[in-house]
């Protein structure tokens, strides 16, 4: 019982990263405050749907056409059931795990999501700071309403990433990379996945438009005004079409710091990106937000994990929406999960503390999970914890 309890522990704001074991008496009754009615990610998705009005609140929870993939992404994690392992000693559970050189306090981490500072006026520096405080790695959009300076500011000890795209004009890309340097983030984020945006009905039938008061923080400002409407039109006008694996070697060559792809979805794009000098992929769909009918990211991990998994670490993102989600993802060979939306919610809920509610549920219930399944460490997660029946199919 005493491991249980310590299990859905949750972690206290102003941490270091190392300190992964909860201290007796930070139970869950002790964050009621906190915690309200929001016990849950769902509950974070609710709470935020109050929060939002149309023209976000579509922008932010649409997927493409008709959302197959959207809705495949979560339930496919429903799909893999446990085996639990009984009388193991979990009083104490280790989240904490080495990334690119990193000690992360929890294997989960902050997606890139654009234009954040529609669900809370601090935007991306609320999240950034919600990570910094929480030991995650944080993933700043290109897409961003802060700049990658401000976000570098407001959070100095982030372990912080920069998601790009490679545009038309490769000088502007270059730039942004070496922003990104000196700002001290660690890693580049190439996304692979988007350089046309898939067809989100919800943003077709509100007509989306950035509210006029915002601006895409890491674009000189005369790009930013003259894509000041759609999402649409500052991909149309920026990104690259003819991009190919070749680019990629170009990345690599002109930035010191690593490169992981993301949005990778089969084991030949994940050997083609490791083959060009990535030094991790990520397997995403964009949150299924681009081609509808793809594959669930969780059932594309280990075909990818098979493929390249010796060679580099392989994430993912798409769906996890609980720790058990999450459970599943390392056990299938993921070195780390990200989340999307539910930070964007917890951000609409309430700013940073919201965010960082959003990456407290998600690690208490990583942590009560693996207590339950008997497992005390991340490297120990393995397919172990699966039915021997679908073990068979991996
Ligand atoms: C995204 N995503 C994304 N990805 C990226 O590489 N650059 C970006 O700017 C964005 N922007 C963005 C905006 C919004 C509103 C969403 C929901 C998603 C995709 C994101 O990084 C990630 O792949 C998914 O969000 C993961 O799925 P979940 O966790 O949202 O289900
Ligand atoms: C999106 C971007 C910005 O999915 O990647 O909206």
């Amino acid at each position: 019982m005493r491991g249980a309890l310590q299990c859905i522990a949750l972690r206290p704001s102003g941490h270091t990263p190392s300190d992964s074991r909860p201290t007796s008496g930070e139970f869950i009754h002790r964050n009621a405050a906190v915690m309200s009615r929001v016990v849950c990610i769902d509950d974070l998705k609710q709470a935020a749907l109050a929060r939002l009005d149309k023209n976000a609140l579509g922008y932010y929870n649409s997927g493409a056409d008709g959302e197959q993939t959207l809705t495949d992404n979560n339930a496919a994690f429903q799909r893999y059931r446990l085996r639990p392992r009984c009388m193991v000693d979990i009083s104490t559970i280790d989240l904490t795990q080495t990334v690119l050189g990193h000690e992360v306090s929890m294997p989960i981490g902050v997606a890139p999501t654009a234009m954040q500072a529609m669900a809370h006026p601090e935007g991306e520096c609320a999240t950034a700071r919600a990570a910094e405080e929480m030991g995650a790695v944080f993933v700043l959009s290109s897409g961003s309403n802060k700049s990658i300076e401000e976000v570098a500011d407001a959070a100095p000890r982030a372990i912080k990433w920069f998601q790009l795209y490679i545009l038309k004009d490769r000088s502007t890309t270059v730039k942004m990379v070496q922003r990104a340097e000196q700002a001290g983030f660690s890693a580049i984020v190439l996304t692979v996945d988007a350089q046309v945006f898939g067809k989100r009905l919800a943003d077709a039938r509100n007509g989306f438009q950035r509210p006029s008061h915002l601006r895409l923080g890491n674009f000189a400002s005369d790009v930013d005004k003259a894509c000041h409407r759609g999402d649409n039109e500052y991909v149309e006008a920026l990104f690259d079409l003819s991009v190919t694996w070749d680019d990629l070697s170009w990345l690599c060559s002109v930035t010191r710091l690593p490169v992981l792809v993301k949005g990778v979805m089969t084991p030949e794009d994940a050997v083609a990106a490791a083959d060009r000098g990535a030094s991790g992929v990520i397997v995403s769909n964009h949150g299924g937000r681009q081609l509808d009918g793809c594959i669930a990211t969780v059932d594309a991990l280990g075909p990818v994990v098979a493929a390249v998994g010796l060679r580099c670490p392989v994430f993912m993102d798409g769906g996890v929406r609980r720790g058990t989600d999450a459970l599943k993802a390392l056990a299938l060979g993921a070195c780390m999960v990200f989340v999307g939306r539910p930070l964007l919610w917890g951000l609409a809920h309430d700013g940073q503390r919201g965010a960082r509610l959003a990456l407290q549920l998600l690690q208490s219930e990583l942590r009560l999970a693996m207590g339950l399944c008997g497992v005390t460490k991340v490297a120990d997660v393995t397919e172990d914890v699966f039915e021997q029946s679908e073990r068979s199919q991996l």
